[in-house]
């Protein structure tokens, strides 16, 4: 953009260019991400890239996602056809930009087409090592740029949003880029969906990126003498938004803020929690493609039928009483899965079995597999990613384990609780916001179970104790079947979808956007 802005000298900062939504769409939104299902997924974030355009566009924005073009969102981006070509991009000079449309729907995707950057073998962010990709910072400023230039006056597309919605570090550049750079532009929104992932790295960037030199200060972009994209989206963005109420609060703690909480604090004016929703259409039990049995929360036999399938498939046990106990997860420090080895042991001779599917720390995959190991029929371990098998066991599974140390908001434990899976999670961030504890030993306990109230059950301390206590209190209630069934109902009948979270949106970019 300097090369750019060289080039046009004044030019660049007078570009009378208007931003007005006309037709049937009330605001144009240009959804910025690194990954979305079912283009590309290693998390929640790619979720919510899914399924949260389709909710807002129901609302009549004109949403499109802006994604780099991975091998495989190159062969999953339906009728994908070259769109424009963008010049003065940092480091590289031209990029083409693709357009095509969402395979499930018909969302218009804008694909960064550049095949030293991002068409490589491995995933988004690793190698197939595990390692970050050491260009990360040139890869994803590119996609901050990007996303700037079609947001910005210097766009060569008829189509100019209103609204920049950047999504994590990994596009958190582009409002900073957008203020230095153009005074016509988009509104810009950030989501924050995980505080610990910042993009922090040497101040060499700062220039290889074509940021100001100004802008390397403490009330800018620099971070403990590094380039964090985290904290320019955070700076620079008109708004803030992080994916559930409880963790808004907590950000802004030193205990949950990984050294931001002060900055926070200060921009907490524009800082809003919104609950994350869930997709009803791939995450529902009636509809679901990958299992063998649907059911709802009328019928409940089809449960049953798909614990005795995935007890089979994984080699477990069928003929046993016990509660069926599961994890779907990354498998990182903050999901709290060493706490549920540690309760392992205690667990199986209580009579529990347990399914695991993750990937991620190897040490972690290894104690995991020796545990399936030492107790055959009992445990199953699958490492690596699974799709299908993640619905197949949120299905299967009796109660589902989420002892997240911090979770900004957790969309397992959405799922579980709409495959009457009751969830067992940490009072924190998003698991705190939806899962409401069950505690029949009270008068107003089990009157909350009976009103529709108690969905799951939920525990304080990040520690073996306090999980297993939580944990027996689950299975004690699995034997009572009548109680259970109802708790399963209660989730199952849970609002969960996106619509009530895509309205609370759509208010942040109708007010910013407002002459
Ligand atoms: P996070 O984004 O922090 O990983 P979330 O609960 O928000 O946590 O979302 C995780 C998503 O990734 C869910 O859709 C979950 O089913 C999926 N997932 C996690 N690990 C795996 C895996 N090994 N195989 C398949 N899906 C997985
Ligand atoms: C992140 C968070 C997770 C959240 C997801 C989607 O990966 O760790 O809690 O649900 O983003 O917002």
């Amino acid at each position: 953009m300097f090369a750019l802005r060289r080039q046009l000298g004044s030019r660049y900062y007078q570009t009378p260019i208007l931003y007005r939504t006309t037709g049937q769409f009330s605001v144009k939104v240009l959804f910025t991400t690194s990954e979305a299902y079912p283009l590309i997924k290693t998390g929640g974030l790619a979720d919510v890239s899914g399924a949260l355009p389709t909710a807002l566009r129901k609302l009549k924005a004109d949403v499109r996602i802006l994604i780099p073009g991975y091998p495989q969102v190159l062969k999953n981006v339906k009728n994908l056809a070259p769109l424009t070509v963008l010049h003065f991009i940092p480091q590289v000079g031209t990029v083409n930009l693709l357009q095509g449309e969402m395979p499930d729907s018909d969302t218009p995707v804008y694909v960064i087409k550049h095949p030293a950057l991002y068409e490589r073998d491995g995933g988004p962010y690793l190698d197939a090592m595990g390692q970050n990709w050491v260009d990360n910072p040139l890869r994803f400023g590119v996609l901050s740029h990007v996303a700037a230039v079609l947001s910005s006056g210097f766009s060569p597309l008829t189509w100019k949003p209103d609204v920049v919605h950047c999504n994590d570090w990994q596009s958190g550049l582009t409002p900073a880029i957008m203020k230095f750079f153009s005074t016509e532009h988009a509104k810009a929104v950030f989501s924050i969906h995980n505080l610990a992932y910042q993009g922090n790295f040497a101040d060499i960037w700062v220039g290889l990126l074509g940021l100001p030199p100004q802008s390397f200060q403490p009330e800018g972009v620099e971070f403990y003498g590094d380039l964090s994209f985290l904290k320019a989206g955070i700076v620079y963005a008109d708004s803030i938004i992080t994916v559930s109420p409880n963790y808004a609060r907590e950000i802004q703690t030193p205990a949950y803020a990984y050294g931001m909480d002060g900055l926070l604090r200060a921009q907490s004016a524009k800082l809003h929690g919104i609950l994350n929703g869930i997709d009803d259409q791939q995450w529902n039990p009636q509809l679901d493609r990958h299992l063998i049995h649907s059911y709802d929360h009328a019928h409940l036999a089809g449960k049953l039928a798909n614990k005795r399938a995935l007890q089979q498939q994984l080699g477990l046990d069928m003929n046993t009483e016990g509660p069926l106990l599961a994890v779907v997860s990354r498998m990182a420090h903050q999901k709290g899965l060493d706490i549920v080895l540690d309760a392992a042991s205690a667990l199986l001779q209580d009579g529990a079995q347990l399914a695991i599917l993750g990937s991620g720390d190897p040490g972690l995959e290894r104690e995991f597999t020796k545990l399936a190991k030492d107790h055959p029929g009992r445990v199953s371990i699958v490492t690596g990613y699974n799709e299908t098998l993640s619905h197949q066991i949120m299905a299967g599974a009796d109660i589902f384990l989420m002892p997240s140390r911090f979770e900004p908001c957790g969309l397992n434990q959405m799922y579980g609780l709409a495959y009457g899976t009751p969830p067992v999670v940490r009072r924190t961030g998003g698991l705190a916001d939806s899962v409401s504890d069950t505690d029949i030993s009270t008068v107003k306990g089990a009157s909350a179970l009976k009103k529709g109230i108690s969905t799951g059950f939920v525990f304080d301390l990040a520690t073996t104790e306090d999980f297993l206590i939580c944990v027996r209190r689950a299975m004690t209630l699995f034997q009572d079947k009548q109680a259970w069934h109802q708790l399963q109902q209660n989730g199952m009948k849970q609002e969960l979808s996106w619509t009530h979270s895509a309205k609370q949106y759509m208010a942040i970019y109708r007010k910013l956007i407002k002459p």
